[in-house]
């Protein structure tokens, strides 16, 4: 396991005070799901007009004024995604606006797409883009934890997808609406919930600045939002409950964490100017989709349900989902690694023959091949026509 991930459990710990652990149970998961029983597919693949079968969306109407995401990297996900000649069932993990979805119809005519989200807007996209494409794209509605029940409704087992797509992080539909509470620019209620009202246990972002303790705010600013003035701003924000009303809109939030850190001037990696409450409301959005605990799970999940050789691939936004993704593509979990193998191998030639081969080879084994030597990076092209995907970082592996 990551050492965010193990952060994130660690807020779960004896630390929090009893307000933190009712929110954490408000919360969704808490602790990684387990897989459905390892069993192999053969043939029996899924028939794409079943549509009876699929759940459907409890809120949200598709909002045409919203503007579309541009999609990032696209045609570095096509290169390993797309293959002219060739039949292949594709997971994407992030539908979003659909944007890489459909350009991946278009790219093969051979490509057929299972399309999640946990966002009723973009599942209502991802129903438009199945009435254009009715046998090729097959909409579902959740989070990733919730995709082992959904794939077992429709019948698909460990091993059944050719390619798996994640493009993480928030959608521009969502980001850039300010009644979804991302905007530090625009006012709107204090929201940050991905899920948008569909799920009336999740928590918002104002929840957790009513009822969250110091120390856990502090950890999850600290952690989340790798905030360096993060222990000043969880006492502010706590104190603040007491000495005007609960913070309820994005832009009280703003307003306060500005005229605390004022005078600081903060840069993006563009240099330019960047708000000062970006990372406090970057902290709340990841707390309060567990975004994190998700993405390792989703992990786990592109493991189990790709077949040998099926490719993943991997676009992250920030180092905390790009250190978890690495992770597990280079087969690391600390928590299982025995404390005598380090890097010195030949150091421990005593400790390491008290395994046996076998043990060996599966303490060591890696569970994905890297198809890209280093990180790869948007052009500078693509950065210029779209500022947001200036700090998107793609990762391609093989299942092996
Ligand atoms: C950056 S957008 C994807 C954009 C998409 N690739 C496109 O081209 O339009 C990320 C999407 O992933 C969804 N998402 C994030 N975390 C998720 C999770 N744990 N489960 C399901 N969907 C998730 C968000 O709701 C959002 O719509």
């Amino acid at each position: 396991m990551t050492f965010h991930v193990a952060t994130c459990a660690g807020l779960g710990g004896r630390h929090l005070s009893s307000a933190f652990r009712k929110l954490r149970t408000l919360c969704g998961i808490t602790e990684l799901h387990s897989l459905p029983s390892r069993r192999y597919s053969e043939g029996g693949r899924l028939d794409f007009m079943e549509r009876n079968q699929l759940p459907s969306p409890t809120s949200a109407p598709a909002d045409p004024s919203t503007a579309p995401h541009v999609p990032v990297m696209v045609e570095e996900v096509l290169g390993f995604l797309a293959q002219k000649d060739k039949s292949r069932v594709i997971l994407d993990l992030t539908f979003g606006s659909g944007g890489h979805s459909r350009k991946l119809l278009e790219a093969s005519p051979g490509v057929r797409l299972v399309c999640l989200d946990r966002d009723p807007l973009a599942y209502s996209f991802a129903q438009d883009l199945q009435q254009q494409y009715p046998r090729r794209v097959l909409p579902l509605l959740g989070r990733f934890s919730d995709l082992p029940t959904l794939l077992t409704r429709l019948k698909i087992e460990q091993g059944f997808f050719d390619g798996i797509l994640m493009d993480l992080g928030v959608s521009s539909m969502q980001f850039d609406t300010s009644a979804r509470g991302f905007m530090l620019s625009q006012d709107g209620p204090l929201d940050m919930r991905m899920d948008g009202a569909r799920d009336p246990e999740q928590i918002t972002a104002a929840n957790v600045l009513s009822h969250v303790d110091e120390d856990s705010l502090y950890k999850v600013l600290k952690y989340y939002g790798e905030e360096s003035h993060a222990r000043i701003l969880a006492r502010a924000l706590v104190e603040s409950r007491y000495l005007f009303q609960r913070l309820e809109s994005t832009k009280e939030l703003a307003n306060l964490v500005s005229s605390l850190v004022e005078g600081e001037r903060r840069t993006d990696r563009l240099g330019r100017h960047a708000h000062p409450a970006t990372k406090t409301f970057q902290a709340l959005r990841i707390l309060v989709n567990n975004e994190l605990n998700e993405l390792d799970y989703a992990m786990r999940l592109s493991q189990y349900y790709l077949r040998p050789s099926g490719v993943l691939v991997a676009i992250s936004f920030h180092s905390l989902e790009d250190t978890i993704v690495k992770r597990h593509l280079q087969g690391v979990d600390l928590d299982q690694t025995p404390a005598t193998i380090g890097l010195g191998v030949a150091k421990h030639r005593t400790a390491l023959s008290t395994y046996s081969k076998t043990e060996m080879d599966s303490l060591t084994a890696k569970p994905w091949k890297s198809l890209t030597k280093h990180v790869v990076l948007p052009s500078e092209l693509e950065v210029a026509a779209n500022p947001r995907a200036r700090s998107a970082k793609l990762r391609a592996a093989l299942r092996v």
